[in-house]
């Protein structure tokens, strides 16, 4: 099944905690159970994030005790802001909560029940989007990869951390299917472990050459000529094109810099804020210590140890060689250039969902 999936009144989900120890689909006919879940990381990943909230949002429509339209549009701004406060770093959570929103308001019609139709059919074609969002990003970034590349990724970027198919792992599969001979080094990803857990379980099933690391040896192989690419992915670009993503993707980008090897974000524009100037004001989300000193329920650390648990660090633009967008690979000047790329895909969207909607 997809990442996330609506079933009949349900959200279904992958449970991405129990990977790849157990893999179990959860249900949640709540939109506070969805919120719990993005919370707790059952679902993570900045596009997969943001389908969990258009979910949520359709649940709270359809289930509305709301008998006119203004207490409906209440209803759906309570929800929004529950779940506005799970997870404060990807940008595509906040998108994808005003796009429902907005799409709720713009329904001309008093019935609320005509209004529960437009959200879930809104929610679904947010999640159908973001499938042919990444198929098309990995065809471009595909153009990057040579047969024979090394390629180093941090984190899950993949079909788990979107609806299906995946940002970098997306562009991967688009590799492998060409028939390139890759390999992919997968850093372990501490603390929660994404890279081990996630990705090394997503390549292994399609059977694409991988070696999973831990996040130290990743200075020692780009230094020994062992990597030829860094592809990360983002969960919240700003106007000049620097990068937040899953903490210690900074130390790849300067230590790729230092080792003259390319580094790509890969990211829909979905992810990119055009609101904030820079990467310093990025809000960078803080989780709980015992992310750190424990291994799921094993301590490996002294109790009452001090920790600090930053989730995302920012990457400066200047480190980043290429944004991959569906709208195609963003290169400086980015405070131009994806500006132009985000413009698109409004234009795009329209289209899709002017078709969609007749
Ligand atoms: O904390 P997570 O697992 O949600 O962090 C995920 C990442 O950092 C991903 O790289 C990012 O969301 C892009 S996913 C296509």
């Amino acid at each position: 099944m997809r990442t996330i999936e609506w079933d009949d009144g349900v959200v279904k989900m992958i449970d991405q905690r129990k990977l790849p120890l157990e893999y179990a689909v959860v249900e949640f006919s709540d939109y506070r159970e969805v919120a719990q879940a993005i919370r707790e990381m059952c679902i993570r990943g900045a596009p997969a994030i943001g389908v969990a909230a258009a979910f949520g949002l359709a649940l709270v429509a359809r289930q509305s005790q709301a008998t006119n339209r203004e207490q409906l549009l209440a209803d759906l701004e309570e929800a929004a802001s529950v779940l506005r406060e799970t997870r404060p770093t990807a940008v595509n959570l906040f998108w994808a909560i005003e796009r429902m929103l907005d799409r709720a308001r713009q329904v001309d019609s008093p019935e609320v029940e005509a209004i529960a139709d437009a959200l879930v059919a809104e929610a679904q074609l947010l999640a159908d989007e973001d499938v042919e969002i990444n198929k098309r990003l990995g065809a471009y970034g595909a153009e990057l990869i040579a047969d024979g590349d090394n390629i180093l990724t941090h984190c899950n970027a993949g079909r788990l951390a979107t609806v299906d198919y995946g940002t970098v792992l997306g562009v991967v599969r688009a590799a492998h299917e060409q028939g390139k001979r890759i390999h992919v080094w997968v850093d372990e990803t501490r603390p929660r472990l994404q890279g081990a857990r996630l990705t090394a379980w997503e390549l292994m099933r399609e059977g694409i050459p991988m070696t999973l690391i831990a996040d130290n040896t990743a200075g020692h192989l780009m230094y020994t000529g062992q990597v030829d690419i860094v592809l990360f992915g983002a969960d919240r670009v700003a106007a000049n094109g620097d990068v937040a993503n899953k903490i210690g993707s900074y130390k790849l980008a300067v230590l790729a810099r230092e080792n003259g090897i390319p580094c790509y974000s890969v990211s829909p524009t979905s992810t990119v804020d055009l609101s904030l100037a820079g990467g310093d004001d990025i809000p960078i989300e803080e989780r709980d210590a015992r992310e750190v000193t424990y291994i799921r329920d094993v301590p490996i650390a002294p109790e009452g140890v001090p920790v600090y648990n930053p989730a995302f660090d920012v990457t400066p633009h200047r480190y980043i060689t290429g944004i991959v967008t569906e709208n195609g690979i963003v290169y400086p000047p980015f405070e131009v250039n994806l500006r132009k790329a985000v413009g698109l895909r409004s234009q795009a969207r329209f289209f899709r969902t002017a078709r969609s909607r007749r």
